[in-house]
């Protein structure tokens, strides 16, 4: 039997074409009020997204880096990983395991609680705090993001088979360039999504302007610890602060830059760098930096 997927009609009206804002128009096979195969059209139909599976895409294969199944399966094969449970393995390590709870879980409860719509940037393969919020809401209406379309597929798989009549929709676009019109948010939640996206001020002033005034932001992230950061040299700081620019100084600044309030911003646990992590791993042995990632929880309000 093939599985039917849908776009919940609370996100239906909020896409807009990137950059420009247009409005956009669904053309396509519509069920019970769902979308599910289709278009998303501006009024003219010069720009057109495609919708499958009710999942709107806004980034061309060419450059979502999750675009070829077969080369994702056997990347994933190589690291030992089974494509077919990954996220099934995430899910259920993240929703089972208090350790996991207690340090990625810190605002899930908080954010399942309050009413409204939710974002979830750059959810990646582990899925940000999503499943920790439907595990206390399994009613929340998250609209899940990443960039790389297969992702949003295996999530999408597994939360229709297990939470019937879930609010969860889903959506391939760069967290740089949200498609999203201004104000449509209640919370928008990302764990170690920003510290993942090339330009992460550029994606913090989307997030304010699709956070709805009150709206709040809540991130877990990362930083160098300061003083482990200030064992580079000034050279190789300098370059990291360009391609990583939060991992000296941190969010606060990108945050209070585009005007968000900071409630919240308690450093919660810290690890080693992992060998291979980013290249992180290599410079660090390289200077003889003993280096950890600092994580953060980071509650913003617009
Ligand atoms: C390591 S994962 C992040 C962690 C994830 N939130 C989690 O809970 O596991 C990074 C994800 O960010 C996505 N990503 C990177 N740049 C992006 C962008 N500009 N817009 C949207 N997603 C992006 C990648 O496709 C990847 O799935």
């Amino acid at each position: 039997m093939i599985e039917e997927h849908f776009m919940k009609q609370h996100f239906q009206d909020i896409f807009v074409a990137p950059d420009t804002h247009q409005l956009l128009h669904y053309k396509g096979i519509f069920t019970n009020g769902f979308w599910s195969d289709g278009l998303l059209k501006t009024s003219s139909g010069d720009v057109q997204y495609t919708v499958e599976d009710g999942i709107p895409q806004f980034v061309p294969p060419s450059q979502d880096p999750w675009s070829n199944e077969e080369q994702v399966r056997a990347i994933l094969q190589e690291h030992h990983i089974d494509p077919d449970r990954l996220i099934e393995k995430n899910w259920s390590s993240l929703t089972n395991s208090q350790e996991a709870i207690d340090k990625y879980g810190v605002h899930a409860q908080v954010i399942a609680n309050r009413e409204g719509i939710i974002l979830e940037l750059a959810g990646g393969p582990g899925g940000g705090a999503t499943p920790l919020i439907l595990k206390y809401n399994p009613q929340a209406k998250i609209l899940f993001n990443d960039w790389g379309l297969w992702i949003l597929k295996e999530w999408q798989k597994l939360y229709d088979s297990r939470i019937p009549n879930n609010n969860i929709g889903f959506a391939q676009f760069d967290a740089t360039r949200m498609p999203l019109k201004n104000n449509s948010f209640d919370a928008v939640s990302s764990i170690e999504g920003l510290s993942n996206i090339n330009n992460t001020s550029q994606a913090i002033k989307e997030t304010f302007r699709t956070l709805k005034p009150t709206g709040k932001l809540f991130l877990v992230d990362y930083t160098f610890g300061r003083n482990e950061f200030q064992q580079f040299p000034k050279d190789v700081q300098n370059d990291l602060q360009k391609q990583f620019p939060f991992v000296g100084i941190g969010y606060e600044k990108f945050l209070t830059d585009v005007g968000f309030y900071i409630e919240k911003y308690q450093e919660i646990f810290q690890r080693p760098i992992v060998a291979g992590e980013g290249g992180f791993a290599d410079l660090a042995s390289q200077y003889g930096v003993d280096l950890h990632l600092h994580y953060f929880a980071i509650v913003a309000r617009k």
